[in-house]
């Protein structure tokens, strides 16, 4: 029988992403993530993700050109957005504009690769926009018209702000985007998968894939992360706080991964992005609790930050509020969750494994007339 969690289970063979738990290795279609946050941009990335080659320079031009064609929301999105009540979590919100985008597309129950890659680039483009616009409203602004000009991280950072950010800012995020896009088997793009299998089509799927997201054990966790290291408030309360929650046997967010023994490989990054940033905008303070937390977990626990630990706080020193931090995992992960449906559709067979039963058999009816 499968370990509880199908822990250690391999659910099926993928050319997408290979995750060393042991050697702290992440690899994108046979590309190191290291590799690829230094020497790319997000739409290349997703172009590997979703086709399995890094893009020559007139297919990397030609998907840009795409991207920002998808991104301006529609009317009836804008209109949807403003029905729905402004004071909701806004991964909700995110998971039911998603799930109504389906509504009007002729194109979902189509079987054809080459469209449901339109869609999933179509998807991709939208949900950032999505995300920006629900913030946007939220605050009773306007939304900002995508600047097409503009790299799919600068244009979040500009549609969210309506300001331009600094090219280093944006490079970060756009570093933050490719260290999210992808990470095999978690349970949002399992999730995605599962409903994928049933030939259910893509926007089921990644409606599906952002319920999943949101839970605070999955992509949920950043924003949890943020909160504790604003109510610790100082690096030397850090160490009191943390084995308060160990000893009242409480998770510490943004700690322990299911695959990975060793340092997550996405938090190297964003550690030294959380320093940068810090430093850069007079604001240690984040970097420097979150320090002293990893410094207490190491000792006590013996476990390693994951990607959603500095994530926090990187996040919050680009000016993003903290309860958007998981609707932007999803934007970024928006590229890994299609490509996995993609892969699925084109070599499909039903997921659906047995259950373990523990319960009583052979009861007998005994009727209360
Ligand atoms: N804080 C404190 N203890 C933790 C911990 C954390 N964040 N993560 C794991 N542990 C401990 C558990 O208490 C358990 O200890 P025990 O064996 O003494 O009971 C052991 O490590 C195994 O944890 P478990 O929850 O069974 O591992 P899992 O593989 O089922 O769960 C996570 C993996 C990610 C869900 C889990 O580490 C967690 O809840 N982390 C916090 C949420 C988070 O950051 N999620 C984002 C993941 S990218």
């Amino acid at each position: 029988m499968a370990g509880a969690g199908l822990q250690d289970v391999i659910a099926s063979d993928s050319k997408i992403c290979l995750l060393d738990g042991v050697k702290g290795r992440l690899v994108y279609r046979g590309y190191d993530v290291a590799d690829l946050v230094e020497h790319c941009g997000f739409e290349e990335v997703a172009h590997l993700l979703w086709t399995g080659a890094l893009p020559k320079a007139a297919e990397l031009a030609e998907l840009k050109r795409k991207l920002a064609a998808h991104r301006p929301l529609s009317g009836a999105m804008h209109h949807l957005l403003g029905d729905l009540p402004a004071s909701a979590p806004p991964m909700s919100l995110l998971r039911t504009c998603v799930s109504a985008m389906g509504l009007t597309d002729p194109r979902a129950e189509s079987s054809d690769p080459a469209v449901n890659l339109e869609m999933a680039q179509e998807m991709t483009a939208q949900i950032a926009s999505i995300v920006a616009s629900i913030h946007r409203l939220r605050r009773g602004h306007g939304p900002v018209q995508p600047e097409p000009g503009l790299s799919h991280a600068a244009n979040f950072l500009y549609m969210l702000s309506g300001r331009r950010p600094d090219e280093r800012a944006a490079r970060i995020f756009d570093g933050c985007l490719i260290l999210h896009a992808e990470h095999e088997f978690n349970a949002s793009t399992f999730a995605a998968r599962v409903i994928a299998a049933t030939l259910s089509d893509i926007y089921s799927a990644i409606t599906g894939a952002i319920g999943a997201l949101r839970g605070p054990l999955h992509g949920g966790a950043n924003q949890k992360v943020m909160l504790m290291l604003q109510e610790i408030g100082q690096p030397s309360r850090a160490a009191d706080h943390v084995r308060r929650l160990l000893a009242a046997k409480q998770k510490v967010m943004g700690f322990g991964h299911r695959v990975y023994k060793t340092e997550d490989p996405r938090a190297t990054f964003l550690r030294r992005w959380s320093q940068e940033l810090g430093e850069k905008l007079g604001q240690p303070q984040w970097f420097e609790i979150s320090q002293a937390v990893e410094r207490v977990m190491l000792e006590e626990k013996k476990i390693h930050c994951n990607v959603d630990f500095y994530s926090a706080s990187v996040y919050h020193l680009l000016g993003i509020p903290t309860d958007l931090f998981t609707p932007v995992f999803a934007a970024s992960r928006a590229a890994g969750w299609t490509a996995h449906v993609l892969e699925q559709y084109a070599d499909n067979r039903l997921i659906r494994p047995l259950a373990h039963y523990v319960g009583p058999v052979d009861l007998k009816v005994q009727s209360a007339k």
